[in-house]
């Protein structure tokens, strides 16, 4: 969905005049009216779905509590999910985990001195730096793979070591790769190159509501989750945990990046139908549940 339906379809729904449509979607007069008749339906159905909407947060803890728990697909013998998604293209190797040098910052400089970045240098990360924020973040240290079983441990938690999480990545400023849209496979630790659309940073960035961190920064990383992973073994309640986990990734890079002086910000503002199309996910099997922009800080580190 493009910016322009997606400000239309908010402001309809909320009862906006023709007028202020026109201004926040920045529509001219034609191309409202022919909006007018295209997006009926679509609008019946979001202010269906808006009631509902209203109270889900209460309900969704209610109803996800233990008690309410159905038998699992797994306790069903259910086949397991795979725990690692592929994707063939061009691959770019990452240098190896064990090969990078070891930053020098100590963890208790790391939390004290973390803040949310939003300006960068023009600086590019390096290949090195790349690989250590994937090591941070995403990286498979192991991988346990039976018929009946198969889960990864990695340097973040994850409830039931599912890692629901698949890392797709944005780059702007990398010594050594193109910039592009990239998958980034935790097991081979490689990049795999997505899209060549000269426009994507700007997809993004639209995706992303217009925040400007994302075209400034060296890379933007957006996190999607597969939930039938966790929901395999916790069903409804797995939801709950694939944003914990995301979490955790969100925190682990966050550091990581004041050791190699680099700064993060959080991006949990964005258009999920424009964010899951960038990558390519239809939203419900596997959603972009957070985003995190990267780059090395400004010499003036109060901005
Ligand atoms: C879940 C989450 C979503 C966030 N989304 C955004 C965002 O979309 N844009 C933004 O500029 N900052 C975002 N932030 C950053 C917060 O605004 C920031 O952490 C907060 O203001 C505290 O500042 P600090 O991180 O510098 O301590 C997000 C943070 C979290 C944890």
């Amino acid at each position: 969905m493009d910016r322009k339906t997606f400000e239309y379809l908010f402001n309809k729904v909320r009862g906006a005049s023709k007028e202020e449509i026109m201004k926040h979607a920045k529509l001219s007069e034609d191309e409202y009216d022919s909006m007018e008749g295209s997006f009926e339906e679509q609008i019946k159905e979001i202010q269906k779905d808006r009631e509902k909407a209203a109270d889900i947060g209460p309900e969704f803890v209610r109803l996800t509590r233990y008690l309410y728990g159905k038998t699992s697909d797994q306790q069903k013998g259910v086949h397991r999910p795979d725990a690692i998604k592929e994707i063939k293209g061009e691959s770019i190797a990452l240098p190896a985990v064990d090969k990078i040098e070891k930053p020098k910052l100590s963890l208790y400089d790391a939390i004290q001195n973390r803040r949310s970045t939003r300006q960068y240098s023009d600086e590019p990360l390096s290949r090195d730096e790349l690989s250590f924020l994937f090591w941070a973040g995403f990286w498979v240290k192991d991988l346990k793979s039976t018929e009946r079983v198969e889960f990864t441990l990695r340097n973040v938690p994850s409830a039931g070591a599912r890692h629901p999480l698949e890392c797709y990545l944005l780059i702007n400023k990398v010594q050594g790769i193109e910039a592009g849209l990239y998958h980034y496979h935790p097991v081979k630790h490689e990049l795999v190159r997505l899209e060549k659309d000269a426009d994507i940073a700007n997809q993004v960035y639209e995706a992303a509501m217009g925040q400007e961190m994302v075209t400034k920064s060296a890379v933007t990383f957006i996190v999607s989750a597969i939930p039938q992973r966790t929901a395999w073994r916790y069903v409804q309640r797995a939801y709950r945990y694939l944003y914990l986990d995301a979490g955790h990734v969100g925190q682990n890079i966050s550091l990581a990046c004041e050791a190699i002086g680099a700064g993060a910000c959080m991006i949990g503002a964005y258009q999920d139908e424009a964010m899951n199309e960038v990558i390519g996910v239809d939203g419900r099997e596997e959603f972009v549940i957070y985003a995190f922009s990267v780059g090395k800080k400004p010499a003036d580190t109060s901005v």
